[in-house]
């Protein structure tokens, strides 16, 4: 885990919860992810988890890593838009993508830090890795706030709720009312339209939703939400995610990192699918690959 910051540190947690694999947090500032290594092992000792967590300012401690998260970099605040974080937090993911690439060559990169396309274009031409075993981690946390809204809204279970979002990480995110169901029966039968178009706001703003409330970007959804991508990956689940994956033709977007279904497991990205869209759909998917082509335009790697 590269970043033992608020994001980093809960996607540890979690994964150590989960009980099947030691985990690594690496953090320039001193202190800071050792102190935090040393609360999880403690908390293991009250909720019953034993994997061996460790904190580092170094990268040597998690040499031959099979899955590298990268947290690092700098949150949202105010009124920052997550655009505005491309040029401080491109060369961050420049220095850890290169750093941890060389402890753990065969590793699995998953990318967090915003702005999280543009950050997935920095991580795979830095690490010259196939797109495989570089994406990002966007869609499960944005369905989740859909789907969250979608329980509240019907008084249905969470669980019951299969949600789809697509698109980049930004407000021009694409939550998929046509592939969203609660219990196999689409929402549309359960939710008003106006409902439903109130959700879709509030999903695609959700992330500036939780600025305002905590002057800082959010962090329990985005950790729990990378490490079910961890989880998909090391116990070889098959599970079909929406990932931040590179396309190359596929939904007609070429060359683009964007969030789609993908299916997940030991080597990564083990299929793009590809959703039947309807019209508008596709054209709120156009609009969104143009917004993360600008914001990946700027970038300098
Ligand atoms: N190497 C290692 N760690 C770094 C580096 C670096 N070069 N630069 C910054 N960091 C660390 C910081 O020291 C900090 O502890 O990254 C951590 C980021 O943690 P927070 O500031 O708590 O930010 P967080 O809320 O975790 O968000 C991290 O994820 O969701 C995205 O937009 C968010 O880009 C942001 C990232």
């Amino acid at each position: 885990m590269v970043g033992a910051g608020a994001v980093g540190a809960t996607c540890a947690q979690v994964l150590a919860a989960r009980d099947y694999a030691d985990v690594v947090l690496v953090d320039i500032k001193e202190g800071l992810p050792q102190g935090k290594a040393l609360d999880i092992n403690q908390m293991g000792a009250v909720l019953g988890y034993e994997p061996n967590v460790v904190g580092s300012n170094g990268y040597e401690e998690s040499a031959e890593s099979d899955v590298v998260v990268i947290t690092a970099g700098v949150p949202r605040t105010g009124d920052m838009s997550r655009d505005d974080l491309v040029s401080i937090n491109e060369k961050i993911v420049v220095q850890v993508v290169e750093a941890a690439a060389v402890q753990s060559p065969e590793a699995i990169l998953i990318v967090v830090s915003n702005p999280l396309d543009a950050m997935c274009h920095v991580a795979k031409s830095v690490s010259g890795w196939p797109k495989e075993r570089v994406f990002g981690m966007a869609g499960i946390l944005d369905t989740a706030r859909f789907s969250t809204f979608i329980a509240w809204e019907t008084g249905a279970s969470v669980k019951d709720v299969t949600a789809m979002v697509l698109g980049g990480h930004g407000d021009q995110m694409v939550p998929v009312v046509s592939a969203t169901t609660v219990g196999g029966v689409p929402v549309r039968k359960l939710a008003s339209e106006d409902a439903i178009q109130a959700m879709v706001e509030r999903t695609a703003k959700g992330g500036g939703e939780l600025v305002k409330l905590l002057g800082t970007s959010a962090w329990y959804a985005p950790g729990a939400a990378a490490a079910q991508m961890v989880d998909a990956i090391m116990l070889d689940e098959k599970r079909m995610l929406p990932c931040t994956a590179y396309l190359e033709g596929e939904y007609g977007i070429e060359g683009l990192y964007m969030g789609v279904p993908v299916k997940l497991g030991r080597g990564g990205i083990e299929e793009v699918v590809e959703l039947e869209l309807s019209e508008d759909e596709q054209t709120m998917l156009n609009e969104s690959a143009d917004a993360v082509r600008e914001v990946v335009g700027v970038l300098t790697t």
